[in-house]
């Protein structure tokens, strides 16, 4: 039995879309336990550029089970036009096979309209969510009025909820926020329409994933976000609404913590962000512009510009510690060729030069936070063919080998491309000696 977590590093967008793609053929099974379609997961497959937002970026592969867990807010709309564009793609095996929690939360319209218009209305302190209803669907969960996946099929009760939820929901919608209330029994016949649709799906995936680990099967935790988008661990109150540390694919999937064996941390070369919040390292010149064209920092859900800087080690510890990660993933390594000079954070300076290795709790202090850097000479060689280490020019090697030793965690792999075999695999077989 083995499970293994793989958990962004930074601020979302690490590229564990890649990863998970990359060594989903050795499990068996590929589990989103958080987050929903807020996340945008890049999966480059014969040629053709995939972005995933609910479905496991495993999909692809031959005879996987898909996992969306109970931790999961699902918006069954959008898992039904992903599925129909993998069926379109012919990308979907016969022999796939996809579980959605009966007890994950339903994202609904009104979840959307107020994440919007809150967005709207805050302009001065938005935190730049996606506008996905993210937010308001784990509110209510947490206020236990959420409507869950499994309600959709007992329809009084589903309908009795919607219409309690709505009666608060209109009343914000059209005297707080100004904008109009949504229909009751519109929203009523869609989801009860959808719930036909997608009701072979749907299942109690705690007990699947519990018979499966006593078969010995191996899963595959895919983590959505980032760890400093954690609502308890990261830059709160820019953060996303749920816990995007490793411990989540445990309560986000219904499995003991003792199923995980390994916990793999996907990090950038560099740092970006998409979204309000503060970002110590953040360029605003022309190397940040290198970073966000050659990486082409765009956002994978909403399109945005993602902000780009200098790789912040303050953080990637912060992750390392709270996510208990034991291996790290080093992607993007490519997007940094070319500059003459590289500078990587080793801390922070804030009022009256004190110095600090831990993020301050407070976004005040970290807002003011000044990065303390090592500067390392650059590489010009062009690196995307590189699939050793020794292939790497040794300006790139020294830079890694400081990465590792400020992470205190052993890299196992370098991407150095968007594609599947742009990839150094340190240990060989790496995924082998990980279970
Ligand atoms: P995720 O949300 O963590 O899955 O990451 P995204 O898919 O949102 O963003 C990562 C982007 O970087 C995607 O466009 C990937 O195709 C791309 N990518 C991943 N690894 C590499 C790499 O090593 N080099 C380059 N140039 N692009 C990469
Ligand atoms: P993946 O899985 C990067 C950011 C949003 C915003 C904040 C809150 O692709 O790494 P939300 O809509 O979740 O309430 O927005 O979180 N955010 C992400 N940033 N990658 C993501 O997912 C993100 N999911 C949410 O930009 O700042
Ligand atoms: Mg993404």
């Amino acid at each position: 039995m083995a499970g293994i977590v793989l958990v962004g590093a930074q601020w979302g967008d690490e590229g564990k879309g890649k990863i998970t793609d990359l060594i989903a053929d050795d499990f068996d099974y590929v589990v989103r336990y958080q987050g929903g379609n807020n996340a945008g997961h890049t999966v480059i497959h014969g040629g053709r550029t995939l972005k995933l937002h609910l479905i496991p970026s495993g999909v692809l592969h031959d005879n996987k089970t898909c996992i969306i867990g109970n931790g999961v807010v699902f918006d069954p709309f959008v898992f039904l036009q992903e599925m129909e564009e993998l069926q379109k793609g012919n990308l979907l095996q016969s022999n796939t096979r996809i579980y959605i929690s009966e007890r994950a939360h339903l994202i609904m319209p009104y979840h959307r309209s107020l994440d919007q218009a809150r967005e709207a209305k805050t302009s001065g302190k938005k935190i730049g969510t996606t506008g996905r209803g993210i937010g308001p669907a784990y509110e209510d969960k947490a206020a236990r009025t959420g409507i869950r996946v499994g309600d959709l099929y007992e329809e009084n009760l589903f309908r009795e909820m919607l219409r309690h939820n709505l009666e608060e929901k209109n009343f914000l919608l059209k005297n707080y926020y100004n904008e109009k209330p949504l229909d009751e029994e519109e929203i009523a016949a869609q989801y009860l329409d959808c719930a036909q649709k997608i009701k072979s799906y749907v299942a109690d995936t705690s007990l699947i994933l519990d018979h499966e680990i006593r078969q010995g099967k191996k899963i595959l935790f895919e983590g959505a976000q980032g760890s400093h988008l954690d609502i308890d661990h990261g830059t709160y109150p820019y953060v996303t609404s749920s816990n995007t540390v490793s411990a989540n694919a445990s309560s986000g999937s219904g499995i003991g913590p003792n199923a995980i064996t390994k916990v793999v941390g996907i990090c950038k070369a560099y740092t970006t962000r998409v979204g309000e919040g503060p970002f110590p390292t953040e360029l605003n010149d022309e190397t940040g512009n290198h970073m966000q064209q050659v990486g082409q920092e765009f956002g994978a859900t909403t399109g945005r510009k993602r902000r780009c800087g200098w790789l912040d080690m303050v953080l990637v510890r912060q992750a390392v510690r709270v996510s208990g990660i034991g291996a790290l993933a080093i992607t993007k390594l490519d997007v940094l060729t070319g500059l003459d000079k590289l500078k990587i954070c080793v801390g922070y300076k804030y009022a009256n030069d004190q110095f600090t290795h831990a993020a301050p709790a407070s976004i005040r202090i970290l807002s003011q936070c000044q990065p303390v850097y090592e500067e390392f000479d650059g590489w010009k060689e062009d690196i995307l063919y590189a699939r050793d280490m020794n292939e790497l020019p040794v300006n790139a090697r020294k830079y890694l080998r400081r990465l590792e030793e400020l992470a205190e965690a052993k890299i196992v792999l370098v991407s150095v491309g968007a594609g599947r075999e742009e990839t150094i695999i340190l240990e060989d077989p790496f995924i082998n000696k990980l279970l």
